[in-house]
């Protein structure tokens, strides 16, 4: 038996105390997977006398994480604070350089700070591990870093953030309002400490920006990812959806193409059938398009403390299991100075069909007024619906417009060409569809 791995742990919130509390149920059976005890020596939170309903006896305090990254008596420091800046960031920073291993959940951090932080990994020869950071308990890093090493990927592409799947879920299952839905989710600790950061797609788009620079090989691009979040998502528009036999799922999206690397977060029409479209409530999934192996599909809890420990602890074990010269790989997958630059592909050249809601005027030659600036922009109609929208005589109609593969430019050029027309009695709503197995 190999001598205990030491670990410390800054941050004992939800996820936190989840990792504490399994660390010391499954002690016996993880000393057994990895020849040595996973020990927490040292622990470092805002309240020292809250109950969470963890034993901490002889556990080092440290009131700074940055105390407990430089000076605990620990081999591997676990950050579970959270934020891309600030402590966490100083922190992590210490304890690679301190030549400590380290753990974190944190994919804020990684996004903005993941090349600098991988390069003193490196520079230390210590392992920076990351499961947790995206798609909670799903084993997705590990799948991208080291299993699908000799294939080629073309597109990843996923539901990254429970919150928002769990909010969409409900209010098309129920008919609930959005901050009803949003409300239950921070209730069960799903969402983020600022919920904006789910429901505008930050947080899908930090996790999109790993799973980039996993898939492509590449450096970490946040800045280059083009983002909508749900929140102007309404019943209209998931009634369309299921009408037309589409559901709305909060994507983040990575593909490749001619022009460069697509990276973009949005509400996405997926058709029902497909497997995606299944996943519900705070389920996160992930489908890596790859040459060799075709479409691999990952489903699994996305958020909440034990998912998210599940991960953490996963890490733990490979670093228990490492020994010098044989250790896990490179923190992105192949050596910092082999990441290739990011080539951006912008928004406006996206390819691909569109969901287009209408309220308009109900008037002689509204519709033909809106078939013209489709035709005039080259687009390809699939199937256009129209509704008396409210009460009987009432001067207003929903038109919906499923268009064929176009451009985001020849479809923005639509919609300003038709707003400019007169007809709309409010802003056009504009969904992207995705292709999904
Ligand atoms: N707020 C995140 C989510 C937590 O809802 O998915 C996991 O990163």
């Amino acid at each position: 038996m190999g001598e205990a791995l030491r670990v410390g742990i800054a941050g004992l919130g939800t996820v936190g105390a989840s990792v504490v509390r399994v660390l010391t149920e499954k002690a016996g059976e993880l000393t057994r997977q990895c020849g040595r005890e996973l020990r927490v020596t040292a622990v470092s939170a805002r309240s020292r006398g809250k109950d969470r309903g963890i034993a901490l006896d002889g556990v080092a305090w440290f009131d700074d994480p940055v105390e407990l990254a430089r000076k605990g008596d620990i081999d591997v420091f676990v950050e579970l604070i959270g934020g891309d800046e600030g402590p966490a960031r100083v922190a992590v920073k210490a304890a690679l350089e301190a030549g400590r291993h380290v753990v974190t959940a944190n994919k804020a951090l990684l996004a903005a700070h993941g090349l600098s932080l991988a390069e003193a990994a490196e520079k230390k020869g210590v392992l920076l591990n990351y499961e947790a950071a995206v798609a909670g308990g799903i084993p997705v890093i590990k799948t991208m870093r080291e299993s699908l090493a000799g294939n080629t990927i073309s597109r990843v592409f996923g539901i990254l953030n429970g919150t928002c799947n769990y909010i969409l879920t409900r209010m098309e299952q129920e008919g609930i309002s959005f901050s009803d839905c949003l409300a239950d989710a921070q209730r069960l600790g799903y969402a983020e400490a600022d919920p904006t950061f789910d429901i505008e797609g930050q947080d899908t788009a930090h996790k999109l920006s790993i799973l980039t620079s996993l898939a492509f090989g590449t450096r970490i691009a946040p800045g280059a990812i083009y983002m909508e979040g749900i929140s102007n998502i309404t019943q209209a528009d998931i009634r369309a959806a299921a009408e037309l036999g589409y559901r709305i799922k909060l994507l983040g999206v990575a593909q490749r193409t001619d022009s460069g690397i697509e990276q973009r977060v949005h509400p996405t029409m997926v058709p029902t059938a497909s497997v995606i479209a299944q996943v519900h409530g705070v389920t996160n999934a992930v489908a890596i398009e790859t040459d060799i192996l075709g479409e691999l599909l990952l489903s699994g809890p996305g958020a909440g403390g034990n998912a998210t420990a599940s991960a953490v602890i996963g890490d733990l074990a490979d670093i228990a299991k490492s020994r010098p010269g044989f250790q896990h790989g490179p923190v992105f997958g192949r050596p910092v100075k082999e990441l290739l630059p990011y080539k951006k592909a912008g928004i406006r050249a996206h390819a691909g069909g569109y969901f287009i809601r209408l309220t308009v005027h109900d008037r002689i030659g509204v519709f033909a007024a809106i078939a013209k600036r489709m035709a005039d922009n080259d687009i390809s109609l699939e199937s256009i619906v129209q509704h008396a929208d409210g009460q009987d005589g009432a001067d207003r109609k929903t038109v919906i417009l499923v268009t064929h593969e176009t451009t985001e430019s020849a479809v923005r050029k639509a919609v300003e060409g038709i707003t400019r027309d007169g007809h709309l009695i409010d802003k056009a709503q504009v969904i992207r569809i995705e292709r999904a197995a």
